[in-house]
């Protein structure tokens, strides 16, 4: 079981890749003309598709070559409208070798989608050929999660952090991240429509009523104790010993019934997941003298318009003031990798992207992740989804003047009136 999610590249990743980024670009005539391709694409708005979309794209009777058609246009819109703001970046953090890695990767996938838009798409080798297309782009794309994050932790090291730099940081990686989650929803799904055999996951026998990746029935409670019991194993491998969980239900639509809405179970299983080895790890650490440890208490209910799943722990809780940095990918917890290694809590904690990124799954169809703590006592996080599918539509970032806007603001003067100096830590008599 690998215990922390892969979110390092190796050493030796970049420059190695860098190397065949700048090969790339010698082969490659047309990447010149990607400013242009980019240009063009993100005139477009990106179409967010609702739950419903989805699910008639990957249906029996959907088409490969409807899907086909839609895809070839907006994935490079998608990839174009993030691209227009990878330039809006710290000239510092772009100069990284892993910033110009990722943006090789967005210029040769864009590059490979636009080949595609002369084809004809009643030739089924142009379908299959568009399917190989995105089984390699999704390969490339990999690790664009970690190789961002050795980019965002080399800047830090050489520069620092910033209140405005962590601001534009923050609101560009919540975009870019959430449109990564977009594409591969998307390409998931185009998937489905395709021959199983082309497409590794297109039909899943373990459950054949799935759509792609989205469960028209997907049992909420079920998702919660899948995470839970594995977050029970890493918690026992590392401590030696894990907190039970407590779940109640309440479904006041049909009392008594099990809790089900349409949704994409990986992305419920990946926020509920983070949160319990949080939850647990605060628990175990709080409690390490006691003898037993307080439980976890999860409750889901389900009303008219939302399904909200709430896990409260005992484990201290957090101070208000720093709620909001839990949240934050440059001012996150985590260690710089090169201490990652030995750090004493590296099984149920990576690298402080767990929060930041699980509410990004929950806005992405329009829900959200909040946290409300006591210091002194406890955690208690709340995800909030759609209970009805025809309100679960993709939330996606488009590049337009209000976007260009937050990158543009300055350091301006704060309009409420802001004490001389930092709180004083507690015990601190000078
Ligand atoms: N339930 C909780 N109780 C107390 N502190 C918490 C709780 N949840 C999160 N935290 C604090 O918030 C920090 C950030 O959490 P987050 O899950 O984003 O990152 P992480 O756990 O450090 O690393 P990973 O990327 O593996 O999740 C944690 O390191 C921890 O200090
Ligand atoms: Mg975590």
């Amino acid at each position: 079981v690998s215990v922390s999610r892969p979110l390092r590249p190796t050493a030796t990743l970049v420059p190695q890749c860098v190397l065949e980024f700048a090969q790339f670009l010698l082969k490659n005539g047309s990447a010149a003309g990607i400013p242009k391709l980019v240009e063009r694409f993100s005139k477009f708005s990106p179409s967010p598709l609702s739950m419903k979309q989805f699910i008639d794209f990957g249906s029996a009777n959907a088409c490969e070559k409807t899907s086909f058609v839609f895809l070839r246009q907006e994935f490079p819109v998608r990839l174009a409208n993030i691209m227009k703001e990878i330039d809006f970046l710290p000239d510092k953090l772009l100069s990284t070798p892993s910033l110009k890695l990722l943006t090789s990767w967005y210029s040769q996938s864009l590059l490979e989608l636009v080949d595609f838009l002369e084809k004809d798409p009643s030739d089924r080798e142009v379908l299959t050929s568009f399917t190989q297309t995105l089984v390699n782009i999704r390969n490339r794309h990999n690790n664009v999660v970690p190789t961002m994050a050795q980019g965002v932790v080399e800047y830090k090291e050489a520069f620092g952090v910033d209140p405005v730099t962590n601001q534009n940081v923050q609101y560009f990686l919540d975009r870019f991240y959430m449109s990564r989650i977009s594409t591969r929803m998307l390409m998931n799904q185009h998937s489905h429509s395709c021959h199983p055999l082309i497409f590794d996951g297109s039909v899943n026998p373990a459950h054949p009523k799935h759509i792609g990746s989205i469960d028209p029935t997907c049992d909420v409670v079920e998702v919660v104790k899948d995470a839970y019991e594995t977050s029970k194993m890493l918690c026992e491998q590392y401590y030696l010993t894990s907190p039970e969980m407590e779940i109640t239900e309440v479904n006041s639509k049909s009392p008594g019934q099990p809790l089900h809405i349409v949704y994409v179970p990986s992305h419920l299983y990946h926020m509920l997941f983070e949160l319990f080895k949080n939850a647990m790890r605060a628990t175990v650490e709080t409690h390490e003298t006691s003898l037993t440890l307080p439980p976890i208490k999860v409750r889901v209910a389900l009303g008219a318009e939302d399904l909200t799943i709430k896990m409260s722990d005992r484990g201290g809780g957090v101070p208000l003031r720093k709620i909001e940095r839990l949240f934050s990918y440059m001012y996150s917890t985590a260690p710089s990798p090169v201490h990652a290694d030995n750090s004493r809590n590296a099984p149920l904690a990576g690298f402080g992207y767990g929060l930041p990124i699980s509410r990004l799954y929950a806005k992405y169809f329009q829900g959200d992740l909040q946290l409300y703590s006591m210091e002194g006592y406890g955690t208690s996080a709340v995800i909030y989804l759609k209970a009805l599918s025809s309100e679960s539509v993709e939330r996606l970032p488009v590049f337009n003047k209000s976007a260009l806007r937050h990158y543009q603001s300055s350091i301006e003067a704060d309009d409420w009136c802001m004490p001389s100096k930092e709180p004083r830590k507690l015990g601190n008599s000078e």
